[in-house]
């Protein structure tokens, strides 16, 4: 088995290296901190390589996946994970953070997946797992660019699966609430429902096991900001002022 992980050094994507490592013939790991993909490589048994790449340098993103599809005969499955927030605060976003998180969660999917997508259809084979949020169904005032940025690749994932689909290539949204990791460990507010890391990664092994296409959770969390979404629009607003002033 070839896996391909981004945003492999901490959080969810490291827990997610550790569980495939059992299964895995060989791991590419990538990520810009070489120390924590280091340590992380000679703590597993399988094969690992490990590439330094900050995603949202496009070309050498690029290049790296080409690299590694043209050296392996085939590649089983892609987990596109690594993600930033910008924390929650109040203040209008400035253009550079705004673009930045943009390019690293979003634009930087489209550059891994291009090499990508080609092999797959190849073989027609392969899974393809996007990490949004449930964050992506409701925008808060306090973090407008990361909502926007998940919610950007929903709709990414819809067009992409129904895409790929008849090649027998499958793309599998996961939408987490919270769970612990270096992310949410800046927050300072209590989060609803967050979950340990290994649970969280636990539930997304699984959905991604069960070939979910659009996987939601933990569930109770998912009904009520779903709840939220459906209200009328002038509700729906004052449901989300209360909530933004409450943190
Ligand atoms: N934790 C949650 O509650 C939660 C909920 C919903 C969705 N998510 C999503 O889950 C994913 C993983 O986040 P996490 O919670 O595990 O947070 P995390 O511990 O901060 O992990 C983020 C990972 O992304 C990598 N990364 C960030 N910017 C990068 C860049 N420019 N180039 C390459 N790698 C980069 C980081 O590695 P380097 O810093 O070494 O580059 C790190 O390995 C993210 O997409 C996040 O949006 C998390």
């Amino acid at each position: 088995m070839n896996i391909i992980i981004t945003g492999a050094s901490s959080g969810l994507g490291a827990e997610l290296a550790k569980y495939y490592s059992h299964e895995a013939t060989t791991l590419h790991l990538i990520a810009r901190r070489k120390d924590r993909l280091i340590e992380l490589k000679n703590s597993l048994k399988c094969e690992v390589k490990i590439y330094v790449v900050d995603v949202s340098d496009f070309k050498n993103l690029e290049k790296t996946i080409t690299t590694i599809v043209k050296n392996s005969d085939y590649i089983d499955m892609v987990i596109a994970n690594a993600g930033v927030s910008l924390g929650h605060n109040s203040e209008f976003c400035e253009f550079e953070n705004f673009k930045k998180l943009f390019d690293i969660n979003f634009l930087s999917i489209h550059a891994l997946l291009t090499p990508i997508i080609p092999k797959m259809q190849l073989q027609h084979s392969g899974k393809i797992v996007i990490i949004s949020s449930l964050a992506s169904i409701i925008t808060m005032p306090s973090s407008i660019a990361y909502s926007t940025s998940k919610r950007a690749l929903n709709s990414y994932c819809e067009g992409v699966r129904n895409l790929v689909a008849p090649d027998g290539v499958e793309v599998i949204n996961i939408l987490p609430g919270f769970i612990k990791s270096e992310m949410t460990d800046k927050n300072s507010f209590k989060m609803p429902f967050l979950l340990e890391t290994s649970e969280g990664v636990k539930r997304i092994v699984n959905a991604i096991k069960c070939s979910k296409k659009e996987y939601k959770f933990p569930k109770r969390f998912y009904i009520f900001i779903k709840l939220v979404s459906l209200l009328p629009l002038s509700l729906k607003d004052r449901v989300i002022q209360t909530m933004h002033k409450k943190k």
